[in-house]
Formats: C-alpha cells, sequence, structure tokens
C-alpha cells in the first residue's frame, strides 16, 4: 500500500488516470466496517482503490467536536491495509486547507435544510474538501455512504451543476446487528448510551414500515407519521434535533398534499453529547 501525505507525493504515486480507472473513498478516518464496504465497493468498480483521511476543518463548526474527532493513524493504516487498498492519501491541513484561503464551494438551497440547520456552513466546508480531492486524483468514481443521505444528495448536485466528470456513487449503510449504523461518533456513547442508541433505528424502521402499509391513504395521515416518530424518539430519551421527510429527486421536505413515490425518511437526534443522523428510504407514495 502506498501512502502519501503531500500533494507531490500523491503525483507520484497516482497511477496515469488516462490508462488506469482510479476510484476513490474520501473518509476521515477512524475507519470501521462501514468504511470497508465502501471501499470493496471501490475494488468491485475500478482497478486502483485510493482512501484519503483528513478530518477536515472546514465541515466543523464552533463549539463542534474537531478537537475531540478520534484519531486513529495506525489502526487506520492497518485496517487499509487489510482491505487491499491501493494507496492512501494523508494530507497536512496547511496544504489542503491553506491558510488565509478565500475561494470555497456554496451547497446552495438544500445545504441549508436538516442538517444544514443545526451546523450551518457544514455542508459548503464537505463539498469544498470534496471537490479539492476530486481535483487531486481525477477519479474515474468515488463512492460515498447513504447514512450521509444529505451529503450524498449534495455531492451528485455538485458533480452535476459544476460538470464534473466523476461518477459519484451511493453504498447502503452497514449497521450493526442491532441496527445501529456504523459511525466513527458510536464510541462517544456510553454503554447503557449504546443499549439506547438501538432504538434510534429500529423507531425509524417503524415508521417507514407505517408509511408504506398507509400508501393510499390521505397524505395528512402518512404525514402525521413524522410528528408520531419525534414523539416516540423524545419519549424513549432522545433529543430530537431534526426528524423530517424529504423528496427523493429535490431533497425538499414532504408538506403535502402531493406525495412523491419516493421520498427519504431523514433524522438526527441526541444521545448526551452525541450526535445520531439516520435515514430510511421510504417507497409506494402513490
Ligand atoms: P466520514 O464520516 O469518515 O465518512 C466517510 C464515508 O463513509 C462517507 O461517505 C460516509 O457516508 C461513509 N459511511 C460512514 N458510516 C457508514 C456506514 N455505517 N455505512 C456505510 N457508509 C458509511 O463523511 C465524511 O467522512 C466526510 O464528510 C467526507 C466525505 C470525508 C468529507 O470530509
Amino acid at each position: 500500500m502506498r501512502v502519501a501525505r503531500s500533494f507531490s507525493e500523491l503525483r507520484t504515486l497516482l497511477p496515469p488516470s488516462r490508462t488506469v480507472r482510479t476510484w476513490l473513498v474520501p473518509t476521515m478516518g477512524a475507519l470501521h466496517d462501514g468504511h470497508g464496504a465502501l471501499i470493496d465497493r471501490a475494488k468491485s468498480e475500478g482497478e486502483f482503490v485510493a482512501v484519503s483521511i483528513f478530518v477536515n476543518p472546514l465541515q466543523f463548526g464552533p463549539g463542534e467536536d474537531l478537537d475531540r474527532y478520534p484519531r486513529t493513524e495506525a489502526e487506520d493504516l492497518d485496517f487499509l491495509e487489510g482491505r487491499g487498498t491501493d494507496l492512501v492519501f494523508l494530507p497536512s491541513a496547511g496544504e489542503i486547507v491553506p491558510p488565509g484561503g478565500q475561494v470555497t464551494v456554496s451547497a446552495g438551497p438544500a445545504g441549508k435544510l436538516y442538517c444544514g440547520v443545526s451546523r450551518p456552513g457544514h455542508f459548503d466546508g464537505v463539498l469544498t474538501i470534496v471537490l479539492k480531492l476530486f481535483h487531486l486524483f481525477s477519479p474515474e468514481g468515488a463512492i460515498f455512504g447513504e447514512k450521509d443521505r444529505q451529503q450524498l444528495f449534495l455531492i451528485q448536485t455538485m458533480v452535476r451543476d459544476l460538470n464534473l466528470s466523476v461518477r459519484v456513487l451511493g453504498h447502503p449503510t452497514v449497521r450493526e446487528p442491532d441496527g445501529l449504523a456504523l459511525s466513527s461518533r458510536n464510541r462517544y456513547l456510553s454503554p447503557e448510551e449504546r443499549k439506547q442508541a438501538a432504538l434510534f433505528p429500529s423507531l425509524l424502521e417503524r415508521t417507514a414500515t407505517r408509511w408504506s402499509e398507509l400508501a393510499g391513504r390521505d397524505p395528512e395521515e402518512r404525514l402525521a407519521l413524522r410528528d408520531d416518530l419525534s414523539r416516540s424518539l423524545e419519549g424513549a430519551g432522545f433529543r430530537v434535533d431534526y426528524v423530517t421527510i424529504a423528496d427523493r429527486q429535490t431533497f425538499l421536505p414532504v408538506t403535502g398534499p402531493e406525495i412523491p413515490p419516493q421520498a427519504f425518511l431523514l433524522a438526527a437526534v441526541f444521545l448526551g453529547k452525541t450526535r445520531l443522523i439516520d435515514n430510511r428510504e421510504l417507497s409506494s407514495g402513490v
């Protein structure tokens, strides 16, 4: 496995993009099997798999967990080696986010919804770093997790709106046996909170099932599932940041009376100090 820590090292270690199909998996490290699944997927799509690890300060707001975000470089390198990664890029902050930098990407209106409300500027920071990575790697494609649905949507929107020639694919969420989505932040949970956390995905799942069962019924009745879910989550000890039903195509909130055929149920909650996000596809909206 090749390891690059600067742009110049990266340039010498990357294969020529015209002849070798490189697939990129951007990460912030503290790697787990969710990241591993993206790497496996990248291997099945391309010939050369590159992973970047960078805890991107641009996407953390004041008072967020930038300083305490887990940094586990030695374990991550072992993990990547074991997964058959061809190249790992660990850029220094000073090079990839130069001091005094002024130009950034704006995620537009959809970046100000949902996670963008409680994390202002977060998606601008994500898109800015992802664009830089696309530029540095010129990959044929890149894989992102469906766990971060809004992030995936906005990256796909950036590719479309800025005419980038990178194929962006989403990969299904990898979960613990009790349904909790794997996340680098799960390690913040106390053993007690970790047990409680499993209620989050199961309440989302229950709402998604109910949504399908109510297909064809009064839209108001179906949209009330959103508030029911909020109440159930609060009742189960979570502090709800948001619960929303978003149109799959536009990502705008579904408010009725029209119900799109496909939508996403998206939610973010706090358990103690830890913020968890998850989502479910909602189908049979007609
Ligand atoms: P990070 O949280 O490290 O996640 C890296 C990638 O792994 C993202 O595409 C994320 O959606 C995916 N991922 C995380 N948990 C997953 C799970 N349980 N199942 C499947 N995929 C999962 O997301 C970021 O980093 C950053 O915002 C980044 C895109 C790297 C830009 O800084």
